[in-house]
């Protein structure tokens, strides 16, 4: 397959601000591309751009995913003033605020991690994709999953682990349909991965919309920092190397350059795992999870 050529394309990232999305942000931005940053949390939003504004051509777009007219309207900005989407990186993401047992999970955390995570993937993919299509160019749809639904489930983050599940399943259909179409698209679904990861996502909630809160409140579940799951690795003698986040970041764009289906790293690791899983599967045996790979 031919090198996806950045140089002078349009790239649109979704919860770009800060975290892993800033570091694909960043690693666009040095391939050449012009970026649409598309964030909710307009202040951090506004200082990434602005940091990254003597680097290339990069813009800011507040946005909310879970919501369809943002989406819309983020769409038709970009085509009328860019006039072209190649790259559609749907990235932004959120837990659910509801770990713990699979019971306790309330409507609200299911309709909160679903609309950001999985509508607003989808969302995405209605209002870009037929344009992307229509102009013929080569391009790409790259969706951030995670290793933790996308491969195999963390139990204690039910919910969170079905909508990566879900983000999964959908890029590969995704990707199997651009080919069927005879679409000049490609799909790739990328696993942030190689270490622990320093990002917002340990404070996710601090995007939740009021209108969809927990009724019964609870205080954050001990553990359930970034510090704390740390120091709890290292107490169990496990590694706690941090990602560079920018590097990441590099690693990606290098994947979703080269036309990779699946773009992580320890992917031997994810394999054996999964090889463990369909043999569960196939015997009929409820198969390992993710916290069953790291006993
Ligand atoms: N951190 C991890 O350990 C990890 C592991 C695997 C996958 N991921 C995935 O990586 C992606 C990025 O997460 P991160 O770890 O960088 O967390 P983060 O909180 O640092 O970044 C997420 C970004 O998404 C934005 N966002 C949240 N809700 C939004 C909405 N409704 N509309 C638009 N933007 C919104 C946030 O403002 C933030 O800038 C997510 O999809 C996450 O699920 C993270």
């Amino acid at each position: 397959m031919e090198e996806l050529d950045l140089e002078g394309r349009v790239a649109v990232v979704t919860g770009g601000a800060a975290g892993i999305g800033r570091g694909i942000v960043e690693a666009l931005v040095d391939e050449g591309c012009r970026v649409v940053v598309a964030d909710i949390e307009a202040p951090v939003l506004d200082r990434t751009v602005e940091e990254l504004a003597g680097r290339g051509d990069v813009r800011g777009v507040v946005t909310d995913v879970s919501d369809n007219a943002s989406v819309e309207s983020l769409a038709d900005l970009v085509f009328e003033e860019y006039g072209a989407c190649h790259v559609l990186w749907s990235n932004a993401g959120v837990t659910s605020g509801g770990g713990g047992n699979p019971w306790d999970q309330e409507a609200n955390d299911w309709r909160w991690c679903f609309g950001v995570n999985v509508f607003g993937t989808a969302q995405g993919v209605l209002a870009f994709v037929p344009r992307m299509i229509e102009s013929g160019e080569p391009g790409a749809v790259v969706t951030t999953s995670s290793g933790d639904g996308g491969i195999a489930p963390v139990p204690y983050a039910s919910v969170y682990a079905s909508s990566k599940a879900a983000i999964s399943c959908f890029t590969e259909a995704l990707a199997h349909q651009f080919v069927a179409q005879g679409t000049n698209l490609r799909a790739s679904v990328f696993y942030p991965s190689g270490g622990l990861l320093e990002t917002g996502l340990w404070e996710a909630q601090r995007n939740r919309p009021a209108s969809l809160a927990r009724t019964r409140p609870r205080p954050p579940a001990p553990g359930t920092t970034f510090a704390e799951f740390k120091e709890a690795l290292a107490a169990a003698g496990r590694a706690t190397d941090t990602v560079d986040l920018a590097e990441l970041g590099r690693f990606a764009v290098q994947g979703v350059k080269e036309g990779r289906f699946v773009i992580a790293h320890n992917l031997d690791r994810s394999a054996r795992l999964l090889h463990a899983r369909a043999d569960a599967i196939g015997q009929g045996r409820l198969p390992p999870s993710a916290l069953d790979a790291l006993a």
